[in-house]
């Protein structure tokens, strides 16, 4: 789609969105010609994000998938270990289990949000627990802007010293019971992707409030590098530190994030209103205990309409629009073909129904509304 199709004007589904700031800050890191991968506007980025978010330590890096590949290795885990994890994900979320040798074994969603159950969890986690073969931590996503039941999930967990890493990729803006999303969890994540929220082009952040956790971080993404002046390594690290011109980009980019989330959510709402009397066509809801970020307004083609996603998106493609199907579950993806589901059920629902609408904050109220007249024409066509 997006790959063969970006002819002029066209609608994408959330393209990156400048608040016309950060190249004031790329030019300070030009002027000090720190184009190096630390530097002043790295120190900024970082303390304005734990300012933002109110978590205590953080480390910015070059991407989420590599945010999550620290964050995993620092809770503990290692070859041979059982991780649990969402599987209704984007495959950056659960990949860096596989890259430290780990067993991933997938969980199914609730239904009303697509987040991973905690009622299937604790079936599990018990599960494991009387085999003597207890997870080395469970890693559930905040899809789509929306929070995990995190409280729940941690409370599952905690009888067993099980860590909890948040995937919150997709959720920064996002809150649960009031505070940033991730929280409760040992340490959580978040990408700066140009299609995420806010964006570096390309990038990461891991947050905890444990800072020995995010010292490890640190340190494994600048090769575990001993702090003395010649190349002193007691063991293997990563090249993963966010570069200091990228984090100039998400300085501007930090300014604008309430923004953000106030035109996410705006979209959603015009989204509701123009489609709530279309036949079959409902949406993934926001939970009670939070704010979602409202990252993508995602819709469910269900049986009533006549149509699925795969026919929308088709009509919305023939109007140079891009949408998206819902994520694939992990556990139906042939890469994971001899991972464990636990249910699996509703995830494959949400797929074969789900979809994702163009939710930019770019789009205008006259764009939204030509998105629906088309959903709506495909609809009673169908
Ligand atoms: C849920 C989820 N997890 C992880 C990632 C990986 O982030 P990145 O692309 O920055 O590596 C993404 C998105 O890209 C995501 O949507």
């Amino acid at each position: 789609m997006s790959q063969t199709t970006n002819k002029p004007d066209r609608m994408f589904l959330s393209a990156p969105h400048m608040s016309g700031r950060e190249i004031e800050y790329v030019k300070q890191a030009f002027e000090s010609n720190y184009i190096a991968p630390v530097g002043p506007q790295l120190n900024q980025f970082e303390e304005k994000f734990r300012e933002i978010t109110g978590y205590k330590y953080c480390v910015a890096v070059s991407n989420g998938t590599s945010g999550l590949h620290l964050a995993l290795r620092s809770v503990g885990v290692g070859a041979g270990d059982i991780v649990l994890a969402s599987t209704f994900t984007f495959i950056g979320s659960v990949a860096s289990a596989n890259y430290l040798g780990a067993e991933l074994v997938f969980i199914d969603s609730e239904n009303e949000t697509g987040n991973m159950d905690p009622e299937v969890l604790k079936e599990e986690v018990e599960r494991l627990v009387a085999a003597g073969t207890p997870p080395a931590a469970v890693l559930p996503t905040d899809i789509y802007g929306q929070a995990c039941d995190l409280d729940r999930i941690v409370e599952v967990c905690e009888p067993y010293g099980i860590p909890v890493v948040c995937d919150s990729a997709e959720s920064l803006g996002a809150t649960y019971k009031g505070r940033c999303v991730g929280h409760a969890a040992r340490i959580a994540s978040f990408s700066f992707n140009g299609n995420k929220i806010i964006t570096t082009s390309g990038g990461g952040m891991v947050a905890s409030n444990d800072e020995a956790l995010i010292k490890k971080c640190r340190h494994w993404a600048t090769q575990a590098r001993e702090p003395v002046l010649h190349y002193e390594h007691l063991e293997v690290g990563y090249n993963y530190r966010m570069s200091n011109i990228l984090a100039a980009i998400g300085l501007g980019q930090l300014e604008v994030l309430q923004d953000r989330v106030d035109a996410k959510r705006s979209i959603h709402a015009q989204y509701e209103e123009q489609l709530k009397d279309v036949p079959g066509i409902s949406f993934l809801k926001e939970a009670e205990f939070g704010c979602c970020n409202r990252w993508l307004t995602v819709i469910r083609v269900g049986e009533e309409s006549g149509s699925t996603p795969g026919n929308v998106i088709a009509a919305l493609e023939e109007h140079n629009i891009e949408s998206r199907p819902a994520w694939k579950p992990m556990h139906t993806q042939t890469c994971f073909a001899d991972n464990r589901v636990v249910g699996g059920a509703i995830a494959d629902e949400i797929y074969r129904t789900g979809m994702c609408l163009p939710s930019g904050t770019i789009m205008t109220p006259e764009d939204i509304t030509r998105v629906c007249d088309i959903i709506k024409a495909t609809i009673s066509v169908a």
